[in-house]
């Protein structure tokens, strides 16, 4: 049995420092943000390059304040992507903005820069790049093009903890940038999380009032704002974890590469990062117009998969209200229905790996076999 994630193994590893750091907190009663949420505001804006850190209660939350600190309500466009967790657009919605999506690079699965440029109207005010899998987006023809426009960049690096674009981290290149600490996260708390990352001081003043009812202290009330903070066990946890976390990720690339020479070399889809991308492998998938067959297959095997994501945002029926149809966005159209995600978590064994490979490669050889 080859489980897609193994938060369990993970947790056996550091039990001692997580449950000394979780009795810290019941200790001191320092349960909603207090002294652990904001050492990890300061520690984890310092690993992602950015001056400032917020702690808040998700990764939804995170991308919702990004956009009202930036000023983004009703009446401005927000152009982001349609394969995505639905999140991204959700957040639009809630900021009163509208979402329009624009297609993907198909082998990148992130923003197609090109296609970014063509969206942008008079009323365009933000683009969110997702950082799709753990892959940062083109951001320099982004950022290029958002600075031409005088628009927003707000990065959902929600799946790129310690990603990199030549050489600098996710969370330290848009205006601001949220990241989710959901559980099965590279980052993950043991309940909901999330941070806003940015070097802008007044946009880090903003959010932070805003996270805690919109008061600049007790009781002193200046924005209308949310109950979206970040609770003190989960600060405590996330400290011990991010001490980890690059070995951690150095495990995932490795499992990757092994993932890489195997299924590369039999000719199966695999991630392709650029050199100047550090990809921290959230997910790593491949691709098959075979998809439910294979993932059938391997189940039978004992080897988990899953799918990142089966339906773009545009296709869901939450948002038909958006008004697009099927063959507006072929490319996260086509890719919704082709990605695979195999088991990928830190402590993944290389043999693992091989019996993985070696199972997708008998089964592209089946399908191959079929055919002639
Ligand atoms: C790309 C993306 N954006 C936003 C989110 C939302 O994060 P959360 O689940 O912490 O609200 C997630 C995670 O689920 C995500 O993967």
């Amino acid at each position: 049995m080859i489980p897609f994630l193994d938060l369990k193994a993970q947790y056996t590893s550091i039990k001692s420092e997580i449950d000394t750091a979780i009795r810290g907190v019941l200790d001191s009663c320092g349960y909603i943000l207090g002294p652990e949420v904001a050492k990890l505001e300061e520690e984890f804006a310092a690993y992602s390059g950015a001056q400032f850190g917020i702690g808040v209660n998700s990764g939804t939350s995170a991308l919702h304040l990004s956009l009202l600190a930036a000023g983004i309500g009703p009446g401005d466009e927000v152009i982001t992507v349609p394969f995505t967790f639905v999140a991204t657009i959700a957040a639009i919605e809630y900021a009163g903005a509208k979402p329009v999506l624009v297609d993907i690079d198909p082998k990148t699965y992130n923003m197609d820069p090109a296609a970014l440029e063509a969206a942008i109207t008079p009323r365009t005010r933000a683009v969110i790049p997702v950082h799709l899998h753990g892959l940062m987006a083109e951001m320099d023809p982004i950022l290029e093009i958002a600075r031409r426009h005088n628009l927003v960049v707000i990065e959902d690096a929600c799946q790129a903890h310690g990603a990199e674009y030549k050489g600098k981290r996710a969370g330290s290149l848009g205006d601001l940038a949220a990241f989710s600490f959901y559980p099965g996260k590279n980052l993950g708390a043991y309940g909901e999380g999330g941070m806003v990352v940015t070097s802008n001081p007044d946009l880090a003043k903003k959010v932070r009032m805003l996270r805690d009812w919109g008061a600049e202290k007790k009781y002193h009330h200046v924005l209308k704002g949310y109950n979206y903070r970040l609770e003190g066990i989960q600060g405590a946890v996330l400290r011990v974890k991010l001490r980890h976390l690059e070995a951690w990720t150095e495990g995932r690339r490795r499992a990757a590469a092994h993932y890489d020479r195997l299924l590369g070399a039999a000719g199966i889809v695999i991630p392709e990062p650029k050199p100047y991308q550090r990809h921290v492998y959230h997910v790593y998938a491949i691709r098959t117009t075979q998809r439910q067959a294979w993932q059938e297959a391997l189940n039978a095997r004992g080897i988990q998969t899953g799918i990142h994501y089966p339906f773009p945002v545009h296709l869901l029926p939450a948002y038909s209200d958006l008004g697009y149809k099927s063959g507006d966005f072929p490319h996260a159209e086509r890719a919704a229905a082709e990605v695979l995600s195999l088991p990928m978590f830190p402590e993944l064994t290389t043999e693992q790996c091989e019996t993985v490979a070696r199972a997708v490669i008998e089964l592209a050889e089946s399908k191959l076999a079929a055919a002639s």
